[in-house]
């Protein structure tokens, strides 16, 4: 298929791209760079670009005749969101609403969403299925939400397929160490955490220690990047044979604690940098994890690098080889 890949210059997106080439597609990547790079786009064509600039995409849509639309591109930061909630409404909601627009025009077969399981907000449950009623309590989640509405409104007045997957903790990096997590400034624990083993961080907090959960501190579903981009490889699949749009969580359903996330980073690296105890963060659930038995039974898919361990080394391989990079 030739396939359009917004934001596919970003961290998840550059893994999705290299699983596509391989599985041959044909890619084009729409990115503005903003936290994404060239060196990520390991396969296809990159146009430099941002949604905002809708002649911009259009021109990409007329040159391209694309059966599949797959997109990344938007900001990812829960606290900015708060800080900043037009950002993402406009980031995240317009521009989405901008290719919705012209996948509509063009009259694109299929597209691949990433949402994400702040949509789910702070649910009573600890293990979520995709039915529970979305109750976003951040602008990020309510922006991610919003956008799932419009793909859906749009499928049911055209002959638009969809699949939105509803992202949990992603973490680590391409096991070969050609991809990984670039992102300035991020705040995801595995990543702040690998940040302090090279020592491009002096040290961490642990937000929360009081959470009703085995030692106080919070847990997530924390999926392998690579397994999360073989289920959008999947998903193109599943709708290229007829398969019908359909809302799926990607998690593997069971989850670690902060403490648990720190001490593998710790044992794995040997390095013991420091970590301080400090009060919650605002907005997070004590436990969150994916129901995954839909994803399971809908595209088949099973994971391949469901382990701690794994998802941590390939995160602590990549922020050496990544922090070596930079300071050359
Ligand atoms: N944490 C720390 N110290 C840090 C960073 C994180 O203790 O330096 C803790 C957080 O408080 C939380 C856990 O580690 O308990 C995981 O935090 P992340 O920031 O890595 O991830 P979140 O669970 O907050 O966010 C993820 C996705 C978001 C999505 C959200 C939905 O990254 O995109 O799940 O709940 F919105």
């Amino acid at each position: 298929m030739k396939v359009l890949v917004t934001g596919g210059a970003g961290y998840i997106g550059s893994h999705v791209v290299r699983q596509l080439g391989q599985a041959g597609h044909e890619v084009v990547v729409y990115d503005n760079l903003s936290t994404g790079y060239r060196w990520a786009v390991t396969c296809g064509e990159l146009v430099v670009g941002d949604l905002a600039d809708e002649q911009a995409l259009e021109a990409v849509f007329r040159a391209h005749s694309f059966e599949a639309v797959l997109h990344f591109a938007a900001n990812i930061v829960v606290p900015e969101s708060v800080s900043n909630p037009l950002k993402y409404y406009s980031n995240n909601t317009r521009n989405t609403l901008n290719l919705l627009k012209a996948i509509d025009r063009h009259q694109i077969p299929y597209m691949v969403f990433s949402s994400t399981a702040a949509v789910y907000g702070m649910p009573e449950q600890t293990v979520l299925t995709e039915e529970l009623p979305l109750a976003p309590i951040n602008p990020y989640g309510a922006s991610k939400m919003m956008s799932e509405r419009m793909i859906m409104d749009v499928a049911a007045t055209s002959d638009l397929k969809y699949v939105i997957l509803r992202y949990f903790n992603v973490a680590g990096a391409n096991p070969e160490g050609v991809l990984g997590q670039a992102t300035p400034e991020a705040t995801h624990l595995i990543k702040v955490a690998c940040e302090c083993v090279t020592g491009a961080r002096e040290g961490m907090s642990v937000f929360g220690t009081d959470y009703d959960t085995r030692d106080g501190t919070c847990i997530r579903d924390y999926i392998h990047v690579e397994d999360l981009a073989k289920a959008h490889v999947m998903a193109l699949a599943y709708m290229a044979e007829g398969g019908k749009s359909d809302v799926l969580n990607c998690g593997y359903g069971r989850g670690f604690t902060v403490r648990e996330v720190i001490d593998v980073v710790q044992r794995l690296s040997g390095v013991e940098f420091p970590v301080t105890e400090t009060g919650r963060r605002a907005g997070d659930p004590a436990a969150l994890m994916a129901d995954n038995r839909r994803i399971s039974r809908v595209l088949g898919w099973v994971p391949d690098h469901d382990d701690l361990d794994i998802i941590v080394q390939t995160a602590l391989n990549w922020e050496k080889s990544w922090q070596a990079r930079k300071d050359a």
